[in-house]
């Protein structure tokens, strides 16, 4: 698998790691990495061998410092929108995707870089990343899911300033109203990511992805309607060989050997 502005490796137990690689642009996102980072977990979602994903940004400034900002000169009302709607339909991706993922930020993420983040399953940051929804800087709003996701990651009060102030807050701060799940080291960042995403790969796969099935039905769906559905999946969990294992492994005293049947 192989992408001009995406870098992939492959890691011990299925663990993948993908990285976004422009740095002269401060990985800034352009119609290519759009298309890369489509492709590429369009790719991975049907690859057996590939149990999770962690994202990064390459070089020791940047996660994703937002859309590329050389291509907003000429849209247009129209192509303006269309350009949210591809955003918005590769984010979608990310968070639909039935295996986990972490965004390792490293660095800035702002604009769609924070939208990126956003949309990713678990945040870990650096304490050198700064997070921010600067379009307002730029005469125009998110547009990548922005006003979406962070309200509902970290409340609307909140969200209702980054946005309109277009300030960036710091990793401590984006700890503090729940942006991310933690902070670490810039020097640990990948290592703390994988280890984490090894802990949820190492689960039983069915589980995982009915759980961020129903997670994310949480965000449509009205209470009533989202227990229905959750009855459902917990249903489906329940008629695999995993349940089984897991329930004998726990009886038995031993650690479960998951299937992913
Ligand atoms: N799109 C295109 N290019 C970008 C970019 C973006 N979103 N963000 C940074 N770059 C480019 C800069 O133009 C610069 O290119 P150059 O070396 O050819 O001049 C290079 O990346 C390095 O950025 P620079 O601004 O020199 O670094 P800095 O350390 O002074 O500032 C930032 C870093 C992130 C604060 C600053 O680059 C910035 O504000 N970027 C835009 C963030 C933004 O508004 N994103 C939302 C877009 S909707």
């Amino acid at each position: 698998m192989t992408f001009s502005t995406l870098e992939v490796t492959r890691h011990d137990g299925g663990l993948v790691v993908v990285t976004i690689n422009r740095p002269k642009s401060l990985n800034a996102l352009n119609e290519t990495v759009l298309d890369d980072l489509d492709a590429c977990f369009t790719a991975l979602s049907s690859d057996a061998m590939a149990k999770g994903v962690v994202l990064t940004g390459s070089g020791d400034k940047a996660f994703v410092a937002g859309a590329d900002i050389t291509q907003f000169t000429s849209l247009t009302r129209e192509s303006g929108q269309a350009f949210a709607e591809r955003g918005q339909s590769v984010f979608n991706r990310i968070e639909n995707f039935p295996k986990p993922v972490i965004a390792a930020v490293n660095g800035f993420a702002l604009g769609g870089g924070c939208e990126l983040a956003l949309a990713c399953h678990i945040r870990i940051a650096s304490e050198s990343a700064r997070f921010g929804q600067p379009e307002v800087n730029l005469g125009i709003i998110p547009g990548y899911g922005g006003s979406q996701r962070l309200p509902r990651i970290v409340g609307k009060g909140i969200a209702v300033e980054m946005i309109l102030t277009g300030e960036m807050v710091s990793a401590a701060r984006a700890y503090e109203i729940g942006l991310v799940n933690q902070v670490v080291p810039d020097d640990e960042l990948l290592s703390v990511s994988l280890a984490k995403l090894g802990v949820i790969t190492s689960k039983g796969p069915i589980a995982v992805k009915l759980s961020l099935k129903a997670l994310r039905l949480a965000d449509d769906l009205s209470l009533t309607d989202g227990l229905v559905r959750e009855a459902e999946l917990f249903g489906e969990a329940c008629a695999t060989e995993d349940l089984k294992e897991g329930a004998a492994a726990f009886l038995e005293k031993r650690a479960p050997n998951f299937k992913g049947r």
